[in-house]
């Protein structure tokens, strides 16, 4: 299987556009040995011609762009993407669709929760119908494996994770099952084995044995501290509200990593406070000592 990086940082990207935290004002001054990355969202294939977007990112367009094998060419209009999975109805992982609706229709993978937010709160499913068929929704059933026809090879199994709803949301204060999904994704051929969940509150104890038995972890790497964003002054809200376990401290990412020595541990989805961006910074040694990446634009993987 290829999981292709198109996108690795949280909603805001890389720098973000109105951000002048150490981060985002070290990256442009030059200060700051970084990487630009931009939102959320990932590539898989069985063959490297057909994919699954896994996210719709709003960076899609140049993400598309910097990834040749998305833009095939075997026809006047055409694209590498068979087919779309969402894992959440959050803006950084839903309105690439937008820019995606000259080429509807398109197949879209999610849960009853996302398909209702994205017709209700945020209305793809029902604005997309005017372009061409729109959006055709295959429903997610909850920890039901599933195949896509444009990879044959890949089985698809959603677990739910405890996360939030977006903003938007009508049921943003009344959490379900099926708002946000991890993914199982494991290759019949090869054996290869994903666990991809970008967006990560909690994890439990039936988790952490689904991720013992991975090949590859690419999860939730949002933020070092649950606080950070009040520690770098730019808002109030913490890791822990927004459905984001942070990496550091009692229970974090960093010691829930620890106890599955197994697989390849990457962090995606990292949010643009997050000192791990800095390569410099103690919190990347840190990462570094315990064996664990973080993702870039542009990183593949195969399993
Ligand atoms: C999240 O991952 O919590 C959201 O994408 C935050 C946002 O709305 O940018
Ligand atoms: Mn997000
Ligand atoms: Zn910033």
């Amino acid at each position: 299987m290829f999981v292709q990086i198109l996108g690795s940082a949280a909603g805001g990207g890389f720098p973000q556009w109105n951000c002048n935290c150490a981060n985002c004002a070290g990256f442009r001054d030059g200060s700051l040995r970084a990487q630009a990355r931009t939102q959320s969202s990932i590539a898989l294939s069985d063959d490297g011609v057909n994919w699954v977007l896994c996210n719709a990112s709003p960076d899609i367009r140049a993400q598309l762009q910097a990834f040749a094998p998305m833009q095939p060419g075997r026809a006047l209009r055409d694209t590498g993407i068979g087919a779309i999975i969402l894992m959440d109805s959050q803006i950084d992982h839903t309105t690439g669709l937008l820019s995606l609706r000259e080429g509807c229709p398109h197949q879209v993978w999610c849960t009853d929760m996302v398909h209702e937010d994205l017709s209700t709160g945020f209305p793809l499913f029902n604005m997309l119908t005017h372009w061409n068929g729109g959006l055709s929704w295959n429903r997610i059933e909850l920890d039901q494996s599933f195949t896509i026809a444009a990879c044959p090879n890949l089985r698809f199994t959603p677990l739910p994770l405890r996360s939030a709803a977006p903003p938007y949301s009508p049921h943003r204060f009344d959490p379900h099952p099926g708002d946000n999904i991890g993914l199982i994704v494991e290759d019949l051929r090869t054996g290869g084995k994903l666990f991809y969940a970008p967006g990560l509150g909690k994890v439990d104890e039936s988790l952490l044995a689904i991720m013992a038995g991975s090949d590859c972890l690419l999860v939730d790497g949002t933020m070092w501290d649950d606080d950070e964003m009040q520690r770098r002054g730019v808002g109030t809200r913490t890791g822990r509200e927004m459905g984001h376990l942070a990496q550091n401290g009692p229970g974090g990412m960093l010691e829930v990593l620890e106890q599955v020595p197994g697989p390849r541990k990457v962090l995606i989805h990292i949010n643009n406070t997050n000192p791990i961006l800095d390569e410099d910074s103690p919190e990347r040694a840190e990462l570094v000592r315990r064996k664990i990446e973080v993702s870039y634009d542009g990183m593949s993987i195969e399993l």
